[in-house]
């Protein structure tokens, strides 16, 4: 039985599926170096910068920039992990092929379930945050969406339950029209721009391509223009003050909540850094996938994580942090009258948040369907999940599932809870992929070729965490004892055990490094990837773990005695 579960693919085997030779009719070779890094970033700026960092700096203040460097840097490691696969494996399937190859393939079945919280109930998340900037521009034109046909059932309940003063919520609520008994509220938008996503993708890849880069263009265009307007606005108006605001205790700080404060923005941030993976589902679309994936993962990345830092000193330079609470369009709320007071960038940044999230859905609503592509080819998912169509080549059955996966949902949920859900289960694949590339063997370095270089960690691992350890023993003498401290409210519990679980994992490593020098740069990917998850909620753990149940119920019923490797 362990065999079974732990059976893994050969990389030779996977390499050789994924030639269009194998597979008749395969994907069209049509991706340069410079149409991954535009697919990294249109995967990567959209809603996390356009919607949630409105509520990552409520939190955090100012501080939450902290967080945003330590999640380029767990994000960064992590892009190195998936390049050196991506040179290694490069077929489409993104962190499950690699899964595969390392782990075996319970662990593979596992991270592409996980995968489809990060691709497809991440699309939910970024569906509604384009239908509200989509209504809030089409209120700019006159053109009045009743709240009850722009807005969530669950939030609209939710709100009204919790005693919202949300005027959209009480207007959704009190107005909806009643048809058996049932108030139809739903969020229209979000669910027409869904339709038109996944006929775009079914229509295929170079019309998507086309459309995809140009929407970069127009939305790194206007970021940069936020960043150069705001940013001018912050030191010629003398606002760097909120850059130190006072807290509710009258303490003036860089982190007014502290650093819970910060951490407690770790979903909503980490939401805004996830899509430069996705570049790797591309593998089959590439020129020259070995060469050019790790490039445009890298080049997307380096790109973002520069932008999220000043569009976040801009953001909490231009409003006190106080200001941004249920703020759901910060970039534009910063122009506002009562804030800087720019019209025309008011309006500018609403069309252009509509057209960044645009490109956001493209790349996921692509790489959804080509990861279970890769499942079905392997067994894992039925064969129908391959069909490519003889006209487009693209994925055709996939990519429709994948429009019901992301449409349904958007009738059924909430933001908040798609946010918490699909930060939790990237996370996780992650930190799956980052120990998988430690438990590969280092390969040759070949000219035009990706190389991870081997770093050892066997001396500066364990002095990391040692020497990490006595430094916050020193600095907050209570934080040690208090993880022991389990008598707590539920956040605080949750945070002390996986502080623990963390800790103790680090331990761990850094004795097992002592003895098998592992590569240092995904085992930092994995310790940072770790420490990010010690920022999720009980809440999101419940959820994921049910979601992981699931998928190992789906896997023993379906994939383990129809995998090809059974
Ligand atoms: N990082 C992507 C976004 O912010 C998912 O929309």
């Amino acid at each position: 039985m362990s065999t079974g579960l732990f059976r893994k693919k050969n990389i030779n085997s996977i390499l050789a599926e994924g030639s269009d030779n194998v597979h008749g009719g395969g994907l069209k070779r049509v991706l340069t170096v410079k149409d991954l890094t535009f697919f990294g970033i249109a995967a990567i700026l959209g809603a996390g910068s356009f919607s949630s960092l409105g509520g990552a700096v409520f939190n955090g203040g100012p501080g939450v920039i902290v967080l945003f460097i330590i999640t380029g840097i767990a994000c960064a490691f992590t892009a190195f992990c998936y390049s050196d696969f991506a040179s290694r494996i490069p077929v489409a399937g993104s962190a499950y092929t690699y899964a595969y190859a390392s782990f075996g393939e319970l662990f593979a079945w596992i991270i592409g379930w996980a995968l489809i919280m990060e691709y497809s109930i991440g699309n939910i998340y970024v569906a509604y945050s384009w239908s509200d900037y989509f209504t809030s521009f089409m209120e700019r034109m006159n053109v009045h969406i009743p709240a009850y046909l722009s807005t969530s059932y669950m939030e609209a309940k939710h709100g009204i339950e919790s005693g919202s003063t949300n005027k959209d919520v009480i207007a959704a609520w009190k107005n909806a029209p009643v048809l058996i008994g049932l108030k139809i509220i739903l969020d229209l938008p979000a669910l027409i721009i869904n339709f038109l996503i996944t006929y775009l993708v079914y229509r295929g890849i170079k019309e998507s391509r086309n459309f995809s880069n140009l929407m970069v263009i127009l939305k790194l265009g206007v970021v940069f223009l936020i960043i150069i307007v705001g940013g001018y606005l912050v030191l010629s108006n003398g606002l760097t003050s909120n850059w130190l605001p006072q807290n509710d205790a009258g303490v003036k700080s860089f982190m007014p909540n502290g650093f819970s404060g910060v951490m407690a923005a770790v979903a909503g941030v980490f939401f805004a850094y996830i899509g430069f993976d996705a570049v790797s589902v591309l593998a089959e679309e590439s020129k020259d996938p070995q060469r050019d994936l790790p490039k445009g993962m890298i080049y997307s990345l380096v790109i973002c994580t520069v932008i999220y830092i000043l569009l976040t000193m801009v953001l909490s330079g231009a409003v006190n942090y106080k200001n941004f609470e249920g703020v759901g369009d910060p970039l534009a709320f910063i122009f506002e009258p009562q804030n800087l007071n720019i019209g025309w960038m008011q309006l500018l940044v609403s069309i252009c948040a509509v057209v960044a999230m645009t490109s956001v859905l493209l790349v996921f609503q692509m790489g959804q369907p080509r990861i279970w592509m890769s499942m079905s080819r392997d067994g894992l998912l039925p064969p129908v999940f391959q069909k490519i169509h003889s006209k487009f080549q693209t994925p055709s059955f996939a990519t429709i599932v994948t429009g019901f996966v992301v449409g349904v949902p958007i009738l059924f949920t909430d933001k908040t809870f798609v946010l918490d859900f699909t930060s939790i289960a990237t996370l996780f694949a992650f930190v799956l992929v980052c120990g998988g590339v430690l438990l590969l063997p280092t390969k040759e370095k070949e000219p035009g070729k990706f190389h991870l270089p081997f770093i050892s960690s066997r001396i500066f691992f364990p002095t990391l965490i040692i020497g990490s350890m006595i430094i916050i023993q020193f600095f907050a003498k209570n934080y040690f004892s208090d993880l022991f401290n389990l008598n707590g409210d539920s956040a605080n519990l949750t945070f002390n055990i996986s502080s623990l679980i963390f800790w103790l994992s680090c331990i761990i490593l850094s004795i097992v490094t002592l003895f098998k020098n592992w590569s240092l740069i995904p085992l930092l990917g994995l310790v940072t990837c770790l420490y990010l998850l010690t920022g999720m909620t009980a809440m999101n753990w419940a959820w994921f773990g049910g979601w992981l149940v699931l998928g190992l119920v789906v896997y023993f019923m379906y994939g383990y005695k129809k995998s090809k490797l059974a």
